[in-house]
Formats: structure tokens, sequence, C-alpha cells
């Protein structure tokens, strides 16, 4: 992946990043990976100026997965007072550059300091349309997955919809994502080659970037040169290479 400094021509319309390497970037320094996660609001502020700059409709940033509660006490802790902090000191700004915020996951299990700020931060910036940055917060695709089957069949045990005739869109529309167009690009940073339970659904047709940089360490230049290698890719939606020419079963 070569830095570039020029945004492409035609940017994806939805962007979602898995940010990783926070730890690694703070042990290579002999720092507590706490101070990792702090850098890694500055890449967080970064991309989302820059992708705000292209005119990318849709960031979504995995900031927060159900694993993520099996880490140490005090980092969690940690963890929850930056995304706080982030919020309140993010908001005017938010509200400044049109900046919508969204959050998906089972927020229900953030501490109600972090829920209150965020609640707040959420219907503040609800009539905003330039941009709308997602926060992946206790988030996991499966328990994603799994709770839309539920409202899907509670919908069906009280006879609203028949089983038969549920479709690809009923399912989207009841993820947390429900409106949010499918990502187009998923980037995720460290070295790291894996999803990690992150929009499995909606990722289905998604371009893949994978880069050695460490989250605390990718700004401007790393996420152009990821959209540059976007912007490269041949996207096919399951559609063989000539135009038109359906072919079942291609990836
Ligand atoms: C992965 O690094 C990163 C996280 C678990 C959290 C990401 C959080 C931030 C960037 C800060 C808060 C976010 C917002 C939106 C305010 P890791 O700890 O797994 O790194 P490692 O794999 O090197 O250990």
């Amino acid at each position: 992946m070569k830095g570039g400094g020029l945004p492409p021509s035609a940017p994806p319309r939805h962007v979602a990043v898995i940010m990783d390497g926070n730890g690694r970037w703070a042990r290579q320094r002999g720092l507590p990976r706490v101070e990792g996660h702090r850098m890694g609001i500055r890449s967080v502020r970064a991309v989302v100026e820059c992708a705000r700059e292209i005119g990318i409709s849709y960031l979504t940033l995995y900031a927060f997965s159900t694993e993520n509660w099996g880490r140490p006490r005090t980092e969690v802790t940690t963890l929850m007072g930056l995304l706080r902090e982030f919020l309140i000191r993010e908001l005017p700004d938010l509200n400044k550059h049109g900046i919508r915020l969204r959050v998906i996951g089972e927020t229900g299990r953030l501490p109600s300091h972090v829920r209150g700020v965020l609640d707040h931060a959420v219907e503040a910036t609800g009539r905003n349309s330039s941009m709308t940055l997602t926060l992946a917060l206790s988030y996991a695709g499966r328990n994603e997955i799994v709770r839309a089957a539920r409202k899907l069949a509670a919908a069906a045990a009280a006879g609203k919809i028949l089983p038969e005739s549920i479709t690809d869109e009923d399912v989207a529309g009841s993820l947390d994502t429900a409106g949010i167009p499918d990502p187009d690009l998923v980037i995720r940073t460290s070295g790291e080659i894996r999803v990690s339970n992150f929009l499995l659904w909606q990722a289905a047709y998604a371009e893949f970037v994978f880069t050695d940089v460490l989250w605390p360490d990718f700004g401007k230049p790393e996420f152009l040169a990821a959209l540059e290698e976007y912007a490269h890719r041949d996207r096919r939606f399951g559609l063989a290479g000539e135009q038109g020419t359906l072919s079942p079963g291609d990836p």
C-alpha cells in the first residue's frame, strides 16, 4: 500500500474500519496499553476529518467489541472514560461539520455515564446530513444477527409476518445498521488479516484493505492510501467478469 496525497476520484460511499494495534503500539514504546488507546483517538479524529473532506457519506469505526469486555477492568474503564471524553469534546465539531453520530451494538451494556453522553450526542446530531459516523460499541456481528433473528421471530410468532416471506431486506432492516448502506470498503490495521465478528452480514461484498500500520500511526496519508488501493479494485458483486453476465456461484 503506497501513500497517496490526492483524494481518489470516486470515493467509496461507506468505509468501515477495524482499529487495531493500540496495545502493540504502546508496548513497542514501553508504555501502558491505555496510552495506545489515547493515541488512537488522534487517529480517529484524523480519519473522521479526512473522510468528511473527501465526501465519504458513511464511516463506521469498530471501537469496542463484546469480546473487549473480557479485558482487564482498568483497561475497560479507561476505554470507557476515553470514549466519554471524546464524545463530550467532539460534539461541537460534529455539529459544526454536519456529522451525524450513530451507534451499533449492545449499548445497554455500556456504563450509564457513557450511555448518557452517547444518547445525547446521537440525539443532538440526529438532523445532520453531511456524513454519518457510526461507532460500533459493545458490538459483535453474530450477536447483532441473533438479535435481528429474534425480532423477526417475534414478529412471525405475533402473526405480523410470514416466515416464508422474510427477505434479505427484512433481515438487513432488523440489524442495528438499518438504513445504512453496506460498507464498500473495510480497512483493518496492525497486520491482522481477519474479520473478527465485524459487520458479518453487511460486508458480504465489501473490499478489504489490510495494512501493517498500527492504529495510533494511522492518519490521513494511510487512509488515502487505503482508498487508492480500493479505487483499483475490480468490484463484481458476484457477477462474472464480462459485463452483465450473471454466473451463479461465481465469487
Ligand atoms: C484495538 O487495539 C483497539 C481497541 C480495542 C479500541 C479502539 C479504541 C480507540 C481507538 C479509542 C476510543 C475510540 C473512540 C471512537 C473514541 P488493541 O488494544 O487490540 O491492540 P493490540 O492488538 O495491539 O493489543
